[in-house]
């Protein structure tokens, strides 16, 4: 059998979250229903964070109330801090099953972390730590991120130790996989892979994903540098959607479709219904165009 890839997508936070206007409730779940018929089993659909920063994101609660829940399917929510950690635990009461994970965020810059959570490193790393305990006890399992992992928009190019530093800052908290976020797009093989060198001294592939994003047209290259490292998880965005509303210069994440496309080539599989998929990003442009 061929070796499988696990395709984390993340269009409908990632992607919406960088849309000018706000998507309607019906277009965001039209969107997970699509990626749910498409064979998608890891989809993040919304984040908790403040709605001063990201309105796009507004209403994530309704979106974890409105998905139907009666399947495998792991419906992940991106958590700041404690505020975002009750509102979620509130919203996840009265469903029928938790949803999926929780995603924690930090940055390995400065600069980045004081534009997109208005802290430092290390403040981000106490303002989650509680987030973390507040999950495992409620039975819920924990991803984390660490983004610019090769380029920062406000630092310049990233200190490969600040990426392992910020990693083992993440696991320190507890056992959790951890998606390295190339937030702008900025990374090449090579950058990626000298990254990798030093975050596979803290952490083993396994417990690794890969975030690119597109915006140099080198984010496939960046997922082969990454299989070549051992990396068996990556981040994409249906048709693309995407970027960072506090990141200057990040457009489009990798897009799902071509992720799909060039996993099949090397002989991965994915799980993934390609025919479906191109409907999914059929309403994820309708939803663009809309916005
Ligand atoms: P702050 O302004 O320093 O926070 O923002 P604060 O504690 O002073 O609170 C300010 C206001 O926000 C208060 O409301 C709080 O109650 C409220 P007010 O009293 O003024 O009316 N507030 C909240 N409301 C709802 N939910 C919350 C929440 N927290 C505070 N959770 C904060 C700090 C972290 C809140 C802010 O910086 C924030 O929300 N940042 C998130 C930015 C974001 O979502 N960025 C995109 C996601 S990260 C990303 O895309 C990268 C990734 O894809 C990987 C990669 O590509 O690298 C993951
Ligand atoms: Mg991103």
């Amino acid at each position: 059998m061929a070796d499988r890839i696990r395709i984390y997508e993340v269009g409908p936070r990632d992607g919406l979250q960088n849309e000018p206007g706000v998507i309607p409730m019906a277009g965001r779940l039209e969107l997970i229903r699509a990626l749910v018929a498409a064979g998608l089993r890891d989809i993040e659909v919304g984040s908790f964070v403040s709605p001063r920063w990201v309105p796009q994101m507004a209403g994530s609660a309704e979106i974890l109330a409105g998905i139907d829940l009666g399947n495998d399917v792991n419906f992940a929510a991106l958590i700041p801090n404690m505020k975002g950690w009750e509102a979620y635990a509130e919203a996840i009461a009265p469903l029928p099953r938790i949803p999926g994970e929780v995603a924690v965020f930090i940055s390995a810059s400065e600069g980045f972390s004081k534009a997109n959570l208005n802290c430092s490193v290390a403040e981000s790393l106490d303002r989650i730590a509680p987030v973390v305990d507040a999950a495992r006890a409620a039975g819920v399992t924990v991803r984390g991120y660490v983004s610019c992992v090769t380029d920062c928009p406000f630092d310049g190019p990233t200190d490969p130790a600040l990426v392992a530093r910020a990693v083992a800052g993440l696991r320190a908290l507890a056992p959790m996989q951890v998606s390295l976020g190339d937030t702008i797009g900025r990374g090449t093989p090579d950058t990626v892979s000298a990254m990798l060198d030093a975050v596979l001294a803290v952490c083993g592939p396994g417990n690794l994903a890969g975030h690119f994003h597109d915006t140099t047209g080198l984010a496939l290259a960046n997922v082969e540098a990454s299989i070549a490292a051992g990396l068996r998880t990556f981040d994409s965005s249906v048709a693309g959607l995407g970027g960072c509303p506090y990141a200057p210069g990040a457009p489009g994440n990798l897009d799902t479709g071509a992720l799909v496309d060039r996993c099949m080539a090397l002989g991965f599989e994915t799980g993934v219904d390609r025919a479906a998929l191109d409907r999914a990003a059929d309403i994820a442009r309708g939803l663009r165009a809309a916005a």
